[in-house]
């Protein structure tokens, strides 16, 4: 029987769509461990799909209901900005929120993903360095302007931002490029990209193409550009291995899926 009770604690994930979120399993997990330890932790995390219409008031009943913390996923990491009270530095700086705190009846934005991708990539390549890495990074929404952040603080050699859309992918080209050196391109994502991904050490895939119950997606529509020299890193992390991994292992690439960002970041969240 499940152990709820009017005392508990509520923290949630927002999105759209959410049924393939583990977020639940991994904060519950923790949730029970502690309480397994003697550790008080009177907290249930709860998965809530929000309207893509109603943002506001999606975001305003997280304080009205006491949702003590909140973990933000596609497609809200920009939408929710407006409607917090209070946005921590770095979330500023970066543009995108994945975490709301309810402190003093006031809502707190914060961003974990940025520290969360960087310490997955190096926990999980022991002796990996990203020093003079030329990045192609697929996307330029909420998740793609917090790595693209964390790598400018990185001795990264290049990025090159391919999105759907090239406004947005300009924008965050412009945005970065104000607070770093390092050389930064917007472009299209086309049919048409295969001497900047062959160029790339690292491909980063942020969008959503490819995520349950889209499996058969990539958001390339040819793999002919990745060979063995390349790290292919998918945020995605249900399906385990997207298309975009399984075409990137099958031409040799050293691959690498969300779940390590997923647990960097929640655990920052924590
Ligand atoms: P998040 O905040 O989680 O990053 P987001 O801001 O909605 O979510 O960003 C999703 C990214 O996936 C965007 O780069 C989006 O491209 P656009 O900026 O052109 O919308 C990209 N994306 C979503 N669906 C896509 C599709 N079918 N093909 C290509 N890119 C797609």
């Amino acid at each position: 029987m499940l152990n709820i009770t009017g005392k508990n604690k509520i923290l949630a994930v927002i999105g759209n769509p959410i049924e393939h979120s583990l977020s639940p399993q991994l904060h519950n997990g923790v949730i029970s461990q502690l309480n397994a330890n003697g550790i008080d932790c009177n907290y249930t995390y709860i998965p809530l799909k929000m309207s893509i219409d109603h943002v506001e008031f999606g975001v305003k009943g997280l304080k009205a209901l006491g949702i003590r913390g909140c973990n933000v996923t596609v497609p809200f990491k920009e939408a929710v900005i407006p409607y917090l009270d209070e946005i921590d530095d770095y979330a500023k700086k970066i543009g995108a929120v994945n975490t709301i705190s309810l402190r003093d009846n006031k809502l707190v934005g914060f961003n974990t993903d940025a520290l969360g991708f960087i310490n997955s990539v190096k926990s999980k390549f022991s002796n990996f360095s990203f020093k003079n890495k030329a990045i192609a990074i697929l996307g330029a929404g909420g998740s793609s302007k917090a790595i693209c952040m964390a790598l400018t603080e990185e001795p990264i050699k290049s990025i090159n931002i391919l999105n759907r859309s090239i406004n947005r992918a300009s924008q965050l080209q412009s945005h970065l490029q104000k607070l770093s050196n390092i050389e930064i391109q917007a472009h299209t994502l086309t049919t048409d990209n295969h001497s900047i991904l062959n160029a790339a050490d690292i491909i980063i895939n942020t969008t959503s193409v490819g995520m349950h119950p889209n499996n058969s997606r990539s958001p390339l529509t040819s793999h002919q550009c990745i060979s063995q020299k390349h790290l292919v890193i998918d945020i995605i992390y249900n399906p385990f291995e997207s298309k975009l991994l399984y075409e990137s292992k099958t031409k040799g690439a050293l691959t690498m899926n969300g779940l390590g960002m997923l647990a960097g970041q929640a655990a920052l969240y924590f």
